[in-house]
């Protein structure tokens, strides 16, 4: 069969899910309490129907029937988490042989199945007990997280090729600092960039530890990359703005991942402001000396930016000083989750890391659509038929596919997710997976679209 669009040999194709999303068992065999475990304790009602984190599907005791249901979905890669609070309950020390027996089957069962594990260190679940002592604000945390990563890469290295340091830092920051969607619910720009830099700061430190063990694999971090564009390229005022709010939401983390090095005129604006970040005299010789090897891109929409319109609050320094969101008129929407669709972003990220950051070896880390009510389309063999999801991913490869002709070094595409998965405020109101999960039963039904991933995999194209 001749392939419109057909992917390099041994590119990726899998899916992405977390161990907090997906794990359930969330106090069991010695696991100590996350953040979001906590925060479900004292505020369920900021919860999507009050339903907490430890509603996700059954990963934790069901792993080896999920990993033969990724071999059905035509898997040759998948990321999920290793998580600090099961690893390690304290935080720090003592290591929890439950858990390493449970990641130790996982890998096992992963690679028996001949399926590439990617291993991820940090998915917002920061453990309870290391925020009560400050959080990413506290650098001891820095070195327990460092302490984490090496003990990861100790005992799960010799199987383990590909580890991502965090997912999407930006998050926890936007969430946790300035926007009130994560804990600690905090609002202060000068604590976020300080949480920014620490979270950047231990990224480099566990790079260090890894690079020091000498093993024979790949580390690197995974970014929600969110392309800004201008309401007008003609605007010289709406052009900054877009800039502006690209050093914040992409840049911050971009470039020290790769290039070693903080945006200038990122500097120089939160020194203008006075809320540059503190540090001690080697941290920046750290970042500059561990970037990473490869980067997982998670894109799911663009942000669209004017120049500042409307009044703010100069109380506390924000971002949003600097520039307003534009609602584009005509825009495509997803209209459950409220994200705009825009599939030649993953193209204009392909171009960007080609011309500007050495064409550095990337995969699609995470790209989705998470839809509402989906029931509505189940078919008379109970499937799923959830032709959307198809055509949501057929148009984001189709602009891949244009980036790597142009050169861009793209290794994989990972879905988000694999079985729909809890997620943090929204419990389970958007459903992204392949597989369909009846969180009453646990019962786990392929959708349509599990079963044309397969052939999208097997074909290596479309
Ligand atoms: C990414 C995260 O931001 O998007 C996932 O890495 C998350 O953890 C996914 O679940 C989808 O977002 P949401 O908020 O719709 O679940």
């Amino acid at each position: 069969m001749t392939l419109k669009y057909e992917f390099p040999k041994g590119f990726w194709w899998g899916t992405a899910t977390s161990g907090p999303q997906s794990e359930g068992s969330a106090d069991v065999d010695g696991k100590s309490k996350t953040i979001w475990d906590h925060w479900f304790e004292i505020q369920p009602e900021r919860f999507h129907n009050g339903v907490g984190p430890e509603h996700t599907s059954t990963f934790y005791s069901n792993y080896k029937e999920d990993i033969k249901l990724l071999k059905e979905t035509g898997h040759n890669s998948f990321r999920t988490s290793i998580q600090w609070a099961r690893l390690i309950p304290n935080g720090v020390g003592e290591v929890n042989p439950k858990a390493v027996e449970f990641y130790n089957n996982v890998i096992d069962a992963l690679l028996e199945e001949g399926i590439m594990p990617i291993m991820n260190l940090f998915h917002f679940d920061m453990p309870m007990c290391m925020q009560e002592i400050g959080g990413w604000e506290s650098r001891e945390v820095v070195d327990a997280y460092a302490a984490f990563a090496k003990k990861c890469f100790e005992l799960f290295g010799d199987r383990v090729k590909h580890w991502t340091t965090f997912n999407e830092p930006i998050v926890p920051v936007e969430g946790g600092y300035l926007y009130d969607f994560h804990y600690p619910n905090v609002i202060d720009g000068k604590r976020a960039a300080q949480v920014g830099f620490n979270t950047m700061l231990a990224s480099a430190k566990a790079i260090e530890a890894y690079k020091a063990l000498g093993q024979d694999g790949k580390i690197g971090i995974v970014l929600n990359l969110t392309p800004s564009y201008p309401r007008s390229t003609e605007n010289a005022e709406d052009v900054k703005a877009a800039h502006i709010a690209d050093l914040f939401f992409n840049r911050s983390f971009l470039d020290p991942s790769v290039k070693g090095e903080f945006p200038s005129d990122l500097v120089e604006l939160l020194k203008e402001n006075d809320v540059l970040p503190t540090y001690e005299a080697n941290d920046l010789e750290i970042i500059k000396n561990n970037t990473i090897d490869f980067l997982g891109v998670n894109y799911y929409q663009p942000r669209r930016i004017k120049a500042k319109e409307t009044e703010v609050n100069k109380d506390v320094f924000m971002p949003d000083w600097f520039f307003d969101n534009y609602e584009m008129p005509g825009r495509k929407m997803n209209p459950y989750r409220g994200w705009e669709i825009y599939e030649k972003g993953i193209y204009d990220i392909c171009i960007n890391l080609r011309d500007n950051y050495g064409n550095i070896e990337f995969y699609i880390s995470e790209n989705g659509m998470g839809v509402e009510g989906e029931e509505q389309y189940i078919n008379a063999e109970g499937v799923i038929e959830d032709d959307y999801r198809i055509e949501f991913i057929k148009d984001h490869l189709a602009w891949l596919h244009k980036g790597i002709e142009e050169g861009a070094n793209c290794r994989g595409y990972h879905l988000w997710t694999f079985i729909d998965c809890w997620s943090w405020t929204n419990s389970y109101k958007n459903r992204y997976g392949l597989i369909a999960l009846d969180l009453a039963t646990q019962k786990r039904t392929i959708k349509k679209s599990g079963r044309w991933f397969k052939e999208l995999s097997e074909q290596g194209g479309f």
